[in-house]
């Protein structure tokens, strides 16, 4: 956190000047060196908590750096971007974390806070208190890939993945609104002994954040699940109001709360999307699941109050390409965040065996699509805005928006029905 001293090892001036004045930004006392040698001379003679170095320039002094004080000094390597083999090569010489070049600020800043606590050089405690992060994933089409894409997000933020690419240290949870029948346990092998229907109807526990975490179940990479009900009509128990108390008493215990919102916009989705930061919004690239987008938007214009940012992610489910990036980009008016490709039997294989893709194959490239929509997630725009031609959106979709008395009469129907739920439920 900012006031702890960083060592830079970069010889190369570009690098080592982006490195120092982000640091600086940060509000870190930054010492440069310049060369490895230097490095170590400076770590012997100064309490630094942290190193940041140009991964080329420190190959094969790693260890001679790490352990240059008595107390090891962790370790932030730049690597060259889109290298994963190189990356995997630091992690195993001694580095503590990669970053790949190309990397944003809030990047540099969140590895760097991870790297520092983990290493005991600041509490969890003084982390800015704010509440966790929402991310809602949802399309309005089913079978998409909503969950593989929530899950392997959640995975990546927590830093879970193998390649050393994700985001260590943020807390995680994963919260399954796809009441009916979401999947969340099964695409990471988790046999949950609780669930949210039944945190919903647990008084003490939902006036408890520690009786809360209770019904959490725990992944083997750190991220914490709060899992849809195993009987379908279990759903009941979960209204708007139980939703809100749940986020409330859960959120700040968590960096992240990722929320597979499933493909039904119902009031209680309509709700979660409004709470969130960020939605990400599946595409599935055919004509009806982009109508159906488009339908959606339109609706969540008119009735709903959206403050979170919005990025679309297409999901190449088939092998073939059944519509043009270009197209997609010019219907919905916006560049998709990522581009998942189609990965035939794998991802199958990663949900039948409850191992993500971006543990089980972390170096495919349907994983680094994924990594790019966790730094989306993170704020880091890893793409070049696209500009498109938002004329030719009408020509599939026509006219969106409607009348303002109609769209008055939707808001005041919903708000009725969310009333007589609460007095159905009172
Ligand atoms: N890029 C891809 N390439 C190939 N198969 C994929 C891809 N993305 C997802 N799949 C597969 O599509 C299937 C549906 O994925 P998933 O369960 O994540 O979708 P969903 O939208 O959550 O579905 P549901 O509406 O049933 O909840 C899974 O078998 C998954 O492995
Ligand atoms: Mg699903």
């Amino acid at each position: 956190m900012p006031g702890n001293p960083i060592l830079l090892c970069a010889p190369q001036s570009d690098l080592r000047d982006r490195l120092e004045r982000e640091l600086t930004d940060s509000g870190y006392p930054v010492s440069s060196a310049y060369s490895p040698a230097e490095a170590v001379a400076a770590l012997r003679d100064a309490r630094f908590d942290l190193v940041v170095a140009d991964g080329l320039a420190v190959t094969g002094a790693l260890g001679s750096i790490r352990n240059a004080s008595t107390i090891p000094t962790p370790c932030l390597v730049v690597a060259p971007a889109g290298d994963v083999e190189a990356r995997i090569a630091f992690l195993e010489a001694g580095a503590d974390d990669v970053l790949p070049a190309g990397w944003g600020h809030r990047e540099l800043e969140a590895r760097i806070e991870a790297l520092l606590i983990r290493s005991g050089r600041v509490q969890p405690a003084e982390r800015s208190k704010a509440p966790g992060q929402v991310v809602t994933f949802f399309s309005p089409k089913g079978g998409v890939g909503t969950t593989t894409l929530a899950v392997n997000t959640a995975l990546l933020l927590a830093g879970g993945d193998q390649a050393g690419s994700g985001f260590p240290g943020q807390k995680v949870l994963v919260l399954d609104l796809d009441l009916q029948f979401g999947q969340v346990a099964t695409h990471l092998n988790l046999n949950p002994r609780f669930d949210i229907a039944g945190l919903s109807s647990d008084e003490p526990a939902m006036n408890d954040p520690e009786v809360a975490s209770s019904y959490l179940t725990v992944h083997s990479s750190g991220i914490s699940v709060l899992a849809a009900p195993s009987i379908p009509d279990a759903e009941a128990r979960v209204g708007i109001e139980e939703l809100e108390r749940i986020l409330a008493l859960l959120r700040p215990r968590f960096d992240h709360v990722v929320i597979d919102a499933g493909s039904r916009l119902d009031p209680r989705t309509l709700w979660t999307l409004e709470q969130a930061d960020t939605h990400i919004f599946v595409i599935f690239p055919e004509i009806a699941a982009l109508r159906a987008t488009s339908l959606m938007l339109g609706y969540l214009a008119e009735t709903a109050t959206l403050r979170a940012r919005t990025h679309f992610v297409v999901n190449h489910i088939f092998p073939k390409e059944l519509l043009k990036t270009r197209d997609i980009e010019n219907l919905l008016r916006a560049h998709p965040a990522a581009e998942i490709p189609y990965t035939e039997v794998e991802m199958v294989r990663a949900v039948n065996e409850g191992v993500p893709l971006v543990i089980s194959r972390p170096t495919s490239p349907a994983a680094a699509a994924l990594r790019q929509v966790a730094q989306t997630v993170m704020g880091i725009d890893s793409r070049p805005p696209t500009p498109v031609k938002p004329e030719r959106r009408g020509v599939l979709f026509g006219r969106r928006s409607a009348p303002r008395q109609a769209r008055a009469d939707r808001r005041r129907a919903r708000s009725d029905g969310e009333a007589k739920g609460r007095r159905n439920r009172s």
